[in-house]
């Protein structure tokens, strides 16, 4: 959610800053800009769109050479996406760009109204220029002009600042709000999240909250209140450049698709002893879950369904009830304090603010965390009292799939871990659970994606509709929720998921001739009665397709035209439905013309509440 970049060393900085800005966009495209300082000024371009629109902007405008600029790519939150709104913001002497959000920002423009003060945006973000510019007039000294207007802000931010009359040096500040800061070999670097950095350093650090750091020439220096200074502690990056970018695939979400087989084994690699899960190797002790009797799962979106799944699985194989709160309400509606209760925090970016605020409260109760996270050392894997990373490699594709696909294993191998643990299943069936979500699921989402085609004939019988059902029963219903999400998310049509037993109590009005009814069924205790749910939609019309365990198909195919799932197994039925899920979302999408990868309104990470 907003992206930000900078740089200061010994090359044209403009070019990095473009190239940040293109990585970084994923979180965020309603705008983009830069300030590039240099010559004793401050130069700012920016305009509503894409990066290239600021790119083509950049070519019709006399070239810019500097060595110090900095930039960002906009999710709009205090005012519309115009260009006034675009960052970077500049009053006076000051120019910067923010990611976050300013609370007080309502109080602080009307008092500095009163002073005389003219707006030019409605953003938050002038609110915190003109202020910081207030307080550098006064001082001449950044670091107490920025330590000074910390001091009255509120909110949640990462700053990147430069300065009329310093045009080398960047200052950079964060709370609540990522920022990482790495030394390049031609220069220093920040930006919001990793993918930015990779080709320029293979070390990086996360600042401490609330401290002001300081690049330029020289390097990198953490700049504390009392006015000591430090270099910062670079730590080893996990990622790999090549990860995030799309490989000769049209959309990252393909390519993101297509990669699940590989992050599943990712996920479960190194996760085993003697065919049992094992999780000695993330240093979480073997008795870590005996003392919980209760789990509660938080976490948001995609995210979330994949933490319905889980407690489905959890309380199924474990016996523990589970119960998934949205996390965005967990902390104002907690439940009753209850010794033994442990928390799981799900989140891909590690960043989400409702996951986070939400892991917050639970450890102000005082109850132990558990992350499940993709990105590594991000705020969620940090404040976690232990984390299990996914390792699904950087997702750079807006709508999660090999995130959400990572998230179900890990969850599924805590269950096995905790099923062993308890005893609730034999080890024997624990072993072989194991190896088919080793093997045999990720074969069996390969050979889903092999069948593209015919899913890609499922999403043209959506063509022309504009609303949908996705029904299933058990943890059916938890993929039925995450295929619509999906399909609503990057195709723009209208769809709900519903537990298929709860349709007939109101919903089930909607049902017209022709209205498209895609229905989930990989669970042979509940097909039964998934047939009279088909048939009670398909006699009112409905068009139904069923996607199914293939041993199930001649149970659907007088009511519906069939998908028949090739899995003999939970595991890979689990896995085989989420893939084709995926694929009908994206090819329905691809039918509209819509821009998978970077759906309208949304941003990748969501780091304001
Ligand atoms: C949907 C999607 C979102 C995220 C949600 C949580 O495709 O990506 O619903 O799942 O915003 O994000 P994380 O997992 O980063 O906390």
């Amino acid at each position: 959610m907003c992206g930000i970049i900078g740089y200061t060393g010994r090359q044209n900085a403009i070019p990095k800053i473009t190239a940040g800005l293109s990585v970084l966009e994923y979180r965020g495209y309603d705008s983009a800009g830069l300030a590039a300082a240099g010559n004793g000024r401050i130069t700012t371009i920016k305009c509503c769109g894409r990066v290239k629109d600021l790119e083509e902007k950049l070519r019709q405008t006399e070239e810019i050479i500097t060595t110090c600029a900095i930039g960002h790519t906009r999710w709009a939150t205090h005012g519309g996406v115009t260009d006034r709104n675009a960052h970077p913001h500049t009053v006076g002497y000051v120019t910067l760009v923010h990611n976050g959000i300013i609370e007080n920002e309502k109080e602080w423009r009307e008092r500095l109204t009163l002073d005389g003060y003219h707006f030019s945006s409605e953003t938050d973000t002038e609110v915190a220029a003109a202020l910081l510019n207030r307080a550098y007039q006064k001082t001449k000294d950044p670091l107490q002009a920025i330590y000074g207007v910390l001091e009255i802000l509120r909110g949640s931010y990462a700053f990147a600042m430069i300065f009329a009359d310093r045009t080398d040096e960047i200052y950079a500040v964060r709370q609540d709000s990522p920022l990482l800061i790495a030394q390049g070999e031609d220069g220093c670097y920040l930006a919001s999240d990793l993918t930015a950095l990779v080709s320029y350093a293979s070390t990086y650090c996360v600042p401490d909250e609330g401290v002001v750091v300081r690049l330029n020439q020289d390097g990198i220096f953490l700049c504390y209140k009392d006015g000591t200074q430090k270099e910062p502690i670079y730590q080893q990056s996990g990622m790999q450049h090549a990860a995030a970018e799309r490989g000769g695939y049209d959309t990252f979400m393909k390519k993101e698709i297509c990669e699940q087989p590989q992050a599943l084994r990712a996920a479960l690699n190194g996760r085993e002893a003697e065919g049992l899960p094992d999780f000695s190797i993330n240093a979480l002790p073997t008795d870590f879950f005996d003392n919980v009797h209760r789990i509660h799962i938080v976490a948001c979106g995609s995210a979330m369904h994949a933490g319905l799944l889980g407690a489905r699985l959890l309380e199924r194989d474990t016996g523990i009830p589970t119960t998934i709160f949205i996390a965005s309400e967990y902390r104002y509606h907690m439940p009753p304090k209850e010794e033994g209760t442990l928390l799981i925090a799900i989140s891909q970016s590690g960043e989400t603010a409702d996951t986070l605020a939400a892991l917050r409260a639970a450890k102000a109760r005082g109850i132990p965390v558990l992350a499940i996270v993709n990105a590594e050392n991000t705020a969620i894997a940090r404040e976690a009292a232990h984390v299990l990373y996914t390792h699904a490699g950087p997702e750079i594709a807006v709508a999660t799939t090999k995130g959400y696909c990572t998230q179900v294993a890990l969850l599924w191998m805590i269950s096995l871990f905790l099923s062993n643990r308890r005893k609730t299943i034999a080890q024997d069936t624990i072993k072989e659970r194991l190896a088919f979500l080793k093997e045999s699921a990720p074969k069996a989402i390969s050979a889903v994606i092999a069948r593209e085609s015919e899913l890609s004939h499922i999403a043209e019988r959506l063509d022309g509709h504009d609303r949908l059902f996705y029904i299933g029963r058990g943890r059916d219903y938890a993929l039925a929720a995450e295929g619509s999400l999906k399909l609503k998310e990057i195709s723009y049509v209208h769809s709900e998921a519903y537990a298929a037993g709860e349709l007939k109590h109101g919903t089930i009005s909607l049902i017209e001739p022709g209205t498209p009814v895609i229905a989930f069924c990989t669970e042979d205790a509940l097909a039964e009665k998934m047939l009279s749910n088909v048939r009670e939609v398909a006699s009112r019309g409905a068009s139904v397709t069923v996607l199914c365990k293939a041993s199930l198909s001649s149970l659907f195919l007088q009511s519906a035209v069939v998908f028949p799932l090739d899995c003999e197994n939970d595991e890979t039925a689990v896995f085989a439905m989420m893939t084709a899920m995926q694929l009908i979302a994206y090819e329905t999408a691809r039918r509209r013309g819509c821009d998978v990868d970077k759906p309208r309104n949304l941003a990748k990470s969501v780091t304001v509440e």
